[in-house]
């Protein structure tokens, strides 16, 4: 039976990039655009621009590469601007980010030295430990938003963009539990009036962008977009929203690892977790109240791919724990520690230890192109611009937005199979659910 076709806008014109936040992860990803432009690296670790998606049989032989299969923005089309508290250009910021060569960072200066971000609407209760003179002044939140709005549309027009995406590459904000204010959007915009101290500053930016139906994904644990209140929005403007905590180092490795053990119904019985970090954002984290944000975060994952209640006597014991320490003679390369204790037949112990030296925004760079590029077709296509949450991108996140009433999927295989076939129901080919008895007909 054939499937009614999504219709997906052409990419026609400048797609523009606004970002909250021009530290580390931000400006690794602009230079790294600007490096492959100019063919002096590769975009290593973006699905979008290196992988190629099966269509049809195995015996058919139909591999394109993803961005020929769909019509994804061209990295020659993308313009950049932003926001941060600090006035360093980018390429300052990421001089002093340390992540990436100076050579390289000079060949690409002429760009990153032309962003200058825009003064932030920031408050100090959400992130404590840095502070910077780049601050907007209002007279209540509602004020700052309107604020915002008015950025988003003077930079569309001095960019010259066509079209835009927003993505939150700010520090991670202090926990909050949604609450009452945060439940519709009638009641959001009356708190936005009242500046109440529960709308955090990266809800304001995310209702600006959906306000001016930009798409807003977001890279950090904060809640931001992940209210009732801007789920509204986001579905009453037809605009995608996507998030939370960029799915890099540690909890990649678990979300790997995990699902295999489970496979193998191998039981855990504690999996131990500490990191060294001396970036800004592990000085951020050292704050006790955006470490609990992205604790939750962390936490959250394996209960959900072990299902310790399907699982009782392989899982019921697991004892979790992750801790992130400040240290800055390691920069942005952070290590990595888990020591898994697990057990096998007959209930024997086994341990396993990984030791992951890794580069924080390396990895987390091609994820913030990846998800620009598919916010941009989500905004352009029939069947995904109206249904808020993109939850097909899971993939790139620690801590998916899923509607409520339903948990997320954290399985890297299975969260990479939704996401193709995904892409395969936008351009009606058949899922791939690996069956295959018809090969022996
Ligand atoms: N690098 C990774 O692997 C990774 C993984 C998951 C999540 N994240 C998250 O991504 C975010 C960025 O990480 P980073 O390493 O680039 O951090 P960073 O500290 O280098 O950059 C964050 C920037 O945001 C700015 N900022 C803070 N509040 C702001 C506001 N209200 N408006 C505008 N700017 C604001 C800060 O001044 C800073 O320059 C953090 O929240 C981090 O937790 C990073």
């Amino acid at each position: 039976m054939k499937r009614k076709l999504a219709t997906i806008k052409p990419a026609k014109g400048k797609l523009g990039i606004l970002i909250p936040g021009l530290g580390a992860v931000s400006t690794t990803f602009i230079a790294g655009v600007e490096a492959v432009r100019r063919g002096l690296a590769q975009p290593i670790g973006s699905l979008t621009q290196m992988g190629t998606i099966r269509l049809g049989k195995r015996t058919d032989q139909r591999s394109p590469l993803i961005r020929d299969f769909l019509p994804l923005a061209n990295l020659d089309d993308l313009v950049f601007g932003g926001w941060d508290i600090y006035n360093d250009n980018c390429f300052q910021a990421a001089t002093t980010a340390g992540v990436l060569d100076p050579k390289l960072l000079k060949a690409v200066k002429p760009l990153l030295a032309s962003i200058k971000p825009m003064a932030a609407v920031f408050d100090p209760n959400y992130v404590k430990r840095i502070n910077g003179p780049n601050v907007k002044q209002g007279a209540s939140k509602w004020d700052l938003a309107q604020a915002l709005r008015q950025d988003i549309r003077d930079f569309k027009k001095s960019s010259g963009a066509a079209r835009l995406v927003m993505i939150w590459c700010g520090s991670t904000e202090a926990f909050r539990k949604p609450g009452a204010i945060h439940a519709t959007l009638q009641s959001f915009e009356a708190a936005l009036k009242s500046s109440h101290p529960d709308i955090a500053p990266s809800m304001i930016y995310a209702y600006a962008a959906l306000q001016e139906k930009v798409p807003y994904a977001n890279g950090a644990p904060n809640l931001s977009c992940d209210v009732p209140a801007l789920l509204e929005l986001s579905r009453k403007n037809e605009t995608p929203i996507c998030g939370k905590d960029f799915k890099t180092g540690q909890t990649l490795m678990k979300t790997i690892l995990a699902p295999g053990l489970k496979a193998r119904m191998l039981g855990v019985s504690g999996w131990f977790s500490t990191n060294i970090l001396g970036n800004r954002d592990g000085e951020v984290l050292e704050d006790p109240e955006s470490f609990k944000t992205k604790e939750e975060s962390k936490l959250s994952v394996l209960d959900h791919i072990l299902q310790p209640k399907l699982y009782p006597t392989l899982y019921r014991d697991l004892y979790h724990s992750v801790k992130i320490n400040y240290y800055p003679p390691r920069g942005d390369n952070k290590e990595g520690w888990d020591n898994i204790d697990i057990f096998g037949w007959l209930g024997y112990p086994m341990q396993i230890k990984i030791d992951f030296l890794c580069r924080d925004s390396i990895l987390a760079a091609p994820l913030v192109l990846d998800l620009v590029l598919l916010m941009d077709l989500a905004q352009r296509c029939s069947t995904l611009k109206g249904i808020g949450i993109q939850e097909w991108l899971s993939f790139y996140f620690k801590s998916p937005i899923t509607p409520a009433g339903l948990y997320p999927e954290h399985d890297l295989f299975i969260q990479l199979m939704k996401l193709k076939n995904t892409l395969r129901h936008l351009k009606g080919e058949d899922m791939i659910t690996h069956l295959g008895l018809e090969y022996y007909d």
